[in-house]
């Protein structure tokens, strides 16, 4: 099934785990996507496995804290494929894990930069750009609305993506353009291994079982679980959709 034939979608964090199998998602079903991330080589590497799928997929290095490297992107986007659709505001850094009274002053700027300033930024120069009827999505996570010692500036920077996307879902209304971030709880990749160990040690397999036993359902999401949201929230089943956190946490928040 097309459903997203001839749509446009600019992905940030294009070459990390949820941006990467999201693109492989819109992509496998018609749509044309700009990957966006900082690690050029990743970049490469995905490209050339989606070629070999046969998705209309490119890619655009670009640092999200930096606004030239945004607006490289939107123009980027603009001279391939002429409109911009959907955007998945998506790049993000887990930070280390220490005591708000241990935490590095530099490590708290580093997250806020990428996490926050990074989606504003996003926002600030996709909004003029991005076709009426759109729909853009923020990576947060269910640290947006739960803390976990440890981790204040991830902690602060997922909370503070929700009002950037509830500011933002008042202002883009009359555009029927929809905003809405989607909240995952522990996912399967290499930023939950990075968190693990941060977390204790030594003993990241103990945390993961810590964490699979706070979620009902038993087990970390795969990625896939979280693009299957993205996708549902660009797509015409979310038309009444906006302003709202999309939790995908196995039922962690229950
Ligand atoms: N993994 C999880 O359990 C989890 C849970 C909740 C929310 N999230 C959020 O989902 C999003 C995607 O995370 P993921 O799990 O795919 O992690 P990931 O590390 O696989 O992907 C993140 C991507 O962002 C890119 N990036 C980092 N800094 C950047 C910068 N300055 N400019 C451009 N790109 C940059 C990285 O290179 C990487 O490819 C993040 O915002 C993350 O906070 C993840």
């Amino acid at each position: 099934m097309e459903r997203f034939k001839d749509k446009v979608v600019i992905i940030t964090g294009g070459s990390g785990s949820i941006g990467f199998t999201t693109a492989q998602r819109l992509a496998s079903e018609g749509a044309k996507v700009l990957l966006v991330d900082i690690d050029e080589d990743a970049l490469k590497d995905k490209q050339n496995k989606a070629e070999k799928d046969g998705y209309n997929m490119s890619y655009v290095a670009a640092d999200v804290t930096k606004s030239e490297d945004v607006k490289k992107y939107v123009e980027v986007c603009l001279e391939r494929y002429h409109k911009i659709d959907y955007f998945f505001n998506n790049a993000g850094i887990e930070g280390i894990v220490k005591p708000m009274q241990d935490y590095p002053e530099d490590e708290f700027d580093k997250v806020i930069a990428v996490n926050v300033r990074g989606v504003y930024l996003g926002m600030k120069y996709v909004i003029p750009k991005i076709e009426d009827g759109g729909s853009i999505v923020i990576s947060s996570s269910v640290a947006g609305l739960q803390a976990t010692p440890g981790m204040v500036a991830y902690i602060a920077s997922k909370h503070a993506v929700i009002g950037i996307m509830r500011t933002a879902a008042l202002e883009l209304g009359e555009r029927n353009i929809r905003v809405n971030t989607v909240n995952p709880g522990v996912v399967d990749n290499r930023m939950m291994r990075s968190l693990e160990e941060g977390l204790n040690p030594g003993n990241a397999e103990e945390v993961k079982d810590d964490f699979e036993n706070q979620v009902p359902l038993g087990r970390y999401a795969e990625p896939k679980n979280i693009s299957d949201m993205v996708t549902f929230l660009f797509s015409d089943d979310s038309k009444y959709c906006h302003g709202s956190t999309f939790i995908v946490d196995g039922g962690m928040q229950a």
